[in-house]
């Protein structure tokens, strides 16, 4: 396994996701969530956070894909696989990977609003804040990130290093 530079630590990682289910617990206490992981970078995330997650939920996912190269998004987004139920009046909460340029999660929340949920809100793990685009109202955020790219916990290069328990850079 090729050697990056570590980020952010496995620990930092499981404090900060704890942090932040723990919020989540809080604002939908007694409540029904309607979870949509974005895959693939979400799953490590995702499956941790939804551990600690007390109230009743449903987890789905939703696939997408932004024409570009390795490291750079196009800002086209297209939908390869959709949720498989109906999200009117639920209360639903996206969860991703990394909020980079911001085009695909501003993709994603106008196509997820066109399902009329009673609510919408977005939980990232990473933000590149310094990249933005467009701005999108980010309710739970793990940590802003450094104009780098990273790999790690879900992040893939070329489909690649998603399993390391840190978030590293080269
Ligand atoms: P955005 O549309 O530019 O916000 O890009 C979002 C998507 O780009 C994420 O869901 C990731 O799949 C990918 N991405 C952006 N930056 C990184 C990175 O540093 N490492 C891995 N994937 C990234």
């Amino acid at each position: 396994m090729q050697k990056f530079k570590v980020l952010i630590s496995e620990k930092d990682i499981k404090k900060r996701v704890k942090a932040l289910a723990s919020r989540i617990n809080r604002d939908f206490k007694g409540e029904h969530l309607y979870i949509i992981g974005i895959l693939n970078g979400c799953y490590m995330f995702l499956s941790d956070l939804t551990k600690e997650l007390k109230m009743p939920c449903t987890v789905d996912f939703m696939r997408v894909s932004s024409y570009g190269n390795a490291t750079e998004t196009s800002g086209i987004v297209r939908i390869i696989m959709d949720v498989s139920e109906s999200l009117s009046g639920k209360n639903v909460l996206i969860v991703e990977d990394i909020i980079d340029t911001g085009l695909t999660m501003d993709y994603l929340i106008r196509t997820i609003k066109q399902k009329k949920p009673k609510s919408v809100k977005i939980c990232t793990l990473l933000h590149k804040k310094v990249k933005t685009r467009i701005n999108v109202d980010i309710d739970y955020c793990g940590f802003e990130v450094p104009d780098k790219f990273v790999v790690g916990y879900g992040l893939d290069y070329n489909n690649m290093y998603r399993n390391l328990r840190y978030i590293g850079y080269k």
